[in-house]
């Protein structure tokens, strides 16, 4: 017997497994606001730690940076975020709520199917994205086909669609009476950008190499949701890969590969899961020579996952031109300078830790029961090892056990329950070790290991444990 995953049921078992909750829940919360739990807050480390360790710890071209989360607002001037950094949003005049006019005129387009073409000549649109067209005429294709509110399907009384800056908004107090405004940044790249030059300058480093951060952005979502996919606050694991312009394509191909490699061997997503998109060219920005998305067939549908984007010189170029310094790059080999060209592998943390958590659901049946896992990779489990004494006598011994390998691991000390009911825990979250602690083999200077997989066990020395435990990890 078999059921289709929904958001819901990951939602559930995020809630009840101690991985994400509702932000602010004693309040009433927070709209599409959540927090990280005990094991969730575990897991998104790991996720991170195992993102810098394969693109920046592994590799001789790549060093992290943590740049301010406030930017002076010239930033985002250049960058194009307050100028282009908005969505158009429509509201039905009949119950006063606000929408995305492109995402509903998406749905249109997917409703009418082979029929949607008609809709170029009807309204004198050269494409079928919506996000491309103007304001005025997305206005008219919402009245025009009297387009239904997704909430009660009646054709909604649409207002003109109106574009909303998606950044947030705060001051900073200049003197007691009077502030500036500042962004909370909507993005991790541009703090790439802004330091580009310290970077270059103090690291001494020879193109091609890149810059990686990790680190929370803001943006003010009209339309947040599906859990965790959307939010208005989120982390972005980002890299900026500075190469010579003429290599871009090249290096764009490379960057495609070497994430989907590390979804697949590092993660241990399911391959059936993902699949990569190429955008059309008239999906293209008009800064951009390729992108790619990667995507993950989420319980809801497939979703952006990471997104790889060949930005030219785009972001450098618009740098030198708002603050008149020079982000040009030397090549002292061909004895020429040139403003470089990036490559920018970008994918949100939260969306990532969907992503493990969706794949690693599983359902199994015993008989007319089932129970629910969360198959992670050892790598990526959120504990890695469980100490159980077996015995109330010897708790204090497995706390010297406890303290041996939690200089090493993630470890969880449980000795509340039956042994069984003790495994069961474990084994919902897919603790790759249990170790077993009994008077007899810890006085022979012993311990048993039980592992998830096979649930095989194996008798060690305590003195060979951390190391026994590594070489399985690896
Ligand atoms: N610097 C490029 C950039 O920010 P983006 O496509 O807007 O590009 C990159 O975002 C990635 O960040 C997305 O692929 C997604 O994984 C994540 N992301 C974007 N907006 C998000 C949101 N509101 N909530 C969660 N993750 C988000």
């Amino acid at each position: 017997m078999s059921k289709k995953v929904e958001m819901k049921d990951i939602v559930n078992l995020s809630q009840t497994r101690w991985f994400v909750y509702p932000g602010s829940e004693i309040y009433g919360g927070l709209a599409n606001s959540w927090d990280y739990g005990p094991y969730g807050s575990l897991l998104k480390e790991n996720i991170k730690n195992l993102w810098i360790k394969e693109f920046v710890q592994k590799r001789t071209d790549m060093m992290l940076l943590d740049s301010s989360i406030l930017l002076n607002p010239k930033v985002w001037v250049a960058s194009g975020h307050v100028g282009w950094f908005s969505d158009p949003l429509i509201d039905d005049k009949n119950t006063k709520e606000r929408f995305r006019a492109d995402k509903l005129l998406e749905d249109l387009i997917e409703k009418l199917g082979d029929t949607a073409k008609n809709l170029e000549s009807k309204y004198g649109v050269n494409n079928l994205i919506p996000e491309s067209w103007s304001l005025e005429k997305q206005t008219e294709v919402m009245r025009g086909e009297k387009v239904a509110n997704p909430n009660n399907g009646e054709p909604g009384d649409w207002t003109d669609a109106k574009k909303f800056n998606l950044m947030f908004k705060t001051s900073i107090w200049v003197t007691e009476d009077s502030s500036s405004t500042v962004y909370m940044r909507p993005e991790t790249a541009q703090g790439i950008f802004v330091d580009f030059a310290n970077v270059l300058r103090t690291s001494r480093r020879k193109i091609p190499f890149g810059v990686a951060q990790v680190g929370k952005a803001f943006r003010n979502e009209i339309t947040p949701g599906n859990f965790i996919f959307r939010t208005r606050e989120f982390e972005q694991m980002e890299i900026e890969y500075f190469c010579e312009p003429g290599k871009d394509l090249e290096v764009h191909a490379e960057w495609k590969n070497a994430c989907k490699k590390f979804l697949t061997d590092t993660l241990q997503i399911n391959e059936e899961n993902i699949r990569l998109r190429d955008h059309d060219q008239d999906e293209l920005s008009h800064y951009s020579n390729a992108t790619t998305d990667i995507e993950y067939k989420f319980p809801f549908g497939w979703g952006e996952l990471w997104g790889i984007a060949d930005r030219t010189d785009f972001d450098l170029k618009a740098h030198m031109n708002e603050s008149k310094q020079d982000l040009s790059y030397f090549d002292p080999v061909n004895n020429r300078k040139f403003v470089p060209y990036v490559i920018e592998p970008s994918v949100g943390l939260n969306r990532l830790f969907l992503t493990v958590m969706a794949d690693a659901y599983t359902v199994e049946w015993e008989g007319e029961e089932a129970r629910t896992y969360l198959k992670f990779a050892p790598k990526v489990a959120p504990i890695k090892v469980a100490v159980l004494p077996v015995v109330k006598k010897i708790w204090d011994l497995a706390k010297q056990v406890y303290a041996q390998l939690s200089e090493d691991f993630v470890c969880e000390y449980d000795e509340v329950g039956t042994i069984g009911k003790r495994y069961a825990r474990m084994d919902e979250i897919w603790v790759p070790f249990c170790v077993t602690i009994d008077s007899t083999n810890f006085e022979e200077g012993n311990v048993t290991v039980r592992f998830r997989d096979s649930m095989e066990q194996e008798t060690v020395a305590l003195k060979d444990l951390n190391e026994f435990i590594k070489e399985r990890l690896k």
